[in-house]
């Protein structure tokens, strides 16, 4: 790892009070730290997030795309960091699956019973080797635009066991087109990613069954300003910067639940399942 890379993070890590300065000039994690910055099983696991912030490629190239404000696209970052962005998603999988599908109202039936389910920018199939881990009755379809990121997807499936329920395809989630052939779709850390969420969403829209739902599992931008004073919020402040930098943009959940109104979808409710992480989901 590069050694100005370590100091920049044990520097911050020691202002943030996540590690202790010992005599001997070394460091030693501070305590319950190994949980949150070690244990990528750990539901509050924040370990992926320093390499996803440092990654050169994004810093690196910050003057020439904030003055074209080109999009970096996935085929131009390091397997390295596609790596840390798969470790940043895992918290919100392992949060999501099963604890969060629980409390939609019927999901967790659904997909007991056996369903057919849509998993959108699916990245390197973590949650997609979950979700068909957790729910052995169902088939999904993976859809991911970055071919790496779907190569890996397919590694992660067969490994968890479970490629025989699974099919991977690459493609943007604007042009998929499916219709009325899923029970569920999920989408994590993704929807703020897509370049035409309108048109995303009502590709969803048509790919449900009637009684289909969609979730949307994702960082909960504050809606005020005066929302941005809390520390969760500072995170939030943080991630949005980083997302600026590759024309992304976090959005207020609210923004996620007039989205599915407005294409027809009905019961859209939304729940914090931590300060940082949000759900918002409706029915078909
Ligand atoms: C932040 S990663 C999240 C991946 C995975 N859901 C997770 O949580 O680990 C975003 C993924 O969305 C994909 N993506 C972003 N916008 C997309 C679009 N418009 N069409 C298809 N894939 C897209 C990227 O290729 C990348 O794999």
């Amino acid at each position: 790892m590069d050694p100005l890379y370590i100091e920049v993070w044990c520097r911050s890590a020691y202002a943030a009070e996540v590690i202790e300065l010992q005599t001997d000039g070394s460091y030693t994690l501070a305590p319950h730290m190994d949980k949150l910055l070690l244990d990528n099983d750990f539901p509050g696991y924040i370990g992926g997030l320093p390499a996803v912030l440092l990654a050169p490629e994004m810093f690196g190239t910050f003057d020439e795309n904030l003055e074209s404000g080109e999009r970096l696209w996935w085929d131009k970052c390091s397997p390295e960091f596609i790596e840390s962005v798969q470790n940043t998603g895992r918290a919100f999988y392992n949060r999501l699956i099963p604890n969060g599908i629980a409390k939609i109202d019927g999901l967790e039936d659904k997909l007991s019973q056996g369903a057919r389910v849509l998993e959108l920018a699916t990245g390197a199939g973590f949650g997609l080797a979950k979700m068909a881990s957790q729910y052995p009755k169902c088939t999904f379809v993976g859809v991911d635009g970055d071919a790496f990121s779907v190569g890996l997807a397919n590694d992660q499936a067969r490994e968890a066991g479970v490629s025989d329920r699974v099919s991977l395809i690459e493609s943007m989630l604007e042009e998929i087109d499916y219709d009325s052939e899923f029970d569920a779709c999920v989408i994590n850390i993704s929807m703020h990613e897509c370049r035409d969420i309108e048109k995303v969403t009502a590709n969803v829209h048509r790919a449900l069954k009637p009684d289909g739902v969609f979730v949307i599992s994702d960082f909960p931008f504050p809606e005020s300003t005066e929302g941005t004073r809390t520390v969760p919020a500072r995170i939030m402040c943080g991630i949005q910067f980083f997302e600026a930098l590759i024309d992304d943009q976090l959005l207020p959940t609210k923004a996620y639940v007039d989205l599915l109104g407005r294409h027809g979808f009905s019961n859209v409710e939304a729940f914090d399942v931590t300060p940082v992480h949000a759900v918002t989901f409706g029915v078909k």
